[in-house]
């Protein structure tokens, strides 16, 4: 019997957790990563508690913290904190799943963009920017791997009720007024992008490539 082996690179909270105890239930053998080893060690026994394997591995993807504001406070090293995780994490982590999917003709990523990587964000331009980097190089990926049945797709949030949602928000304030563009009037949960990630990952997803998935509640419609 074939296990699916499932790797989730920044998995041990909001979005990135929800989607590791949903494969979970679809008996994924799990590999969760992040840079917190205590918070990765409870996931673990969370997981093996539901009866699936489990293992973490502690990684970073970059170096600093990322600054949002406008563009006139912006510099070098706050675009290189945002860049080295989302961009710079997104490719290496494809190039060295690639190096593994593509001998063995099999295999899915799914990265994580973002409605931001779609338009843009005043106050967040260089996140913005990001998230269309990741949303460029799915695509070029999904191109460069098809056929090889190996395929690249994103999900792109809306807001979602996350500890980076807070920390992105700031304040209650600014929260509210980012909710109040969503026409569903709340924040997503992230036990509702996991199974769209879940679903985009599995075979049931065969003639999907290159694909970007909104989740929003609607943001995006408007
Ligand atoms: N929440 C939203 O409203 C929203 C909306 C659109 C898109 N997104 C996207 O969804 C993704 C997940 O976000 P989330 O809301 O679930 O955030 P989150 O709750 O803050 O989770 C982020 C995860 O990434 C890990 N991480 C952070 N920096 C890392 C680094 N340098 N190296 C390795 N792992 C790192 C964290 O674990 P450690 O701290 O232990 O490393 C944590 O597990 C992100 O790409 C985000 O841009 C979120």
């Amino acid at each position: 019997m074939n296990t699916q082996v499932v790797l989730i690179t920044g998995g041990l909270t909001g979005i990135g957790r929800a989607t590791a105890l949903a494969f979970a239930k679809e008996g994924a053998q799990l590999v969760v990563s992040g840079r917190r080893d205590e918070e990765g060690q409870n996931l673990v026994a969370e997981i093996r508690k539901k009866g699936a394997e489990a293992d973490f591995i502690r990684a970073d993807v970059r170096r600093e913290e990322d600054v949002p504001g406008p563009i006139t406070e912006q510099t070098a090293e706050s675009y290189a904190a945002t860049f080295d995780t989302n961009v710079l994490g997104t490719l290496l982590s494809m190039k060295h799943e690639l190096r593994v999917m593509l001998p063995q003709n099999n295999g899915s990523i799914v990265n994580i963009s973002s409605t931001y990587g779609h338009t843009g964000a005043p106050g967040a331009s260089v996140y913005s920017a990001s998230k269309h980097a990741v949303e460029g190089l799915t695509k070029s990926a999904a191109l460069e791997a098809a056929g090889t049945g190996v395929r690249v797709n994103g999900i792109a949030p809306g807001p979602i009720e996350t500890p980076m949602l807070n920390r992105f928000a700031k304040t209650e304030e600014r929260k509210a007024s980012m909710v109040s563009n969503v026409p569903l009037k709340r924040a997503g949960r992230p036990e509702e992008i996991a199974p769209a990630i879940v679903f985009v990952s599995s075979d049931k997803a065969s003639f999907i490539t290159g694909a970007a998935y909104l989740v929003d509640g609607g943001k995006s419609a408007r």
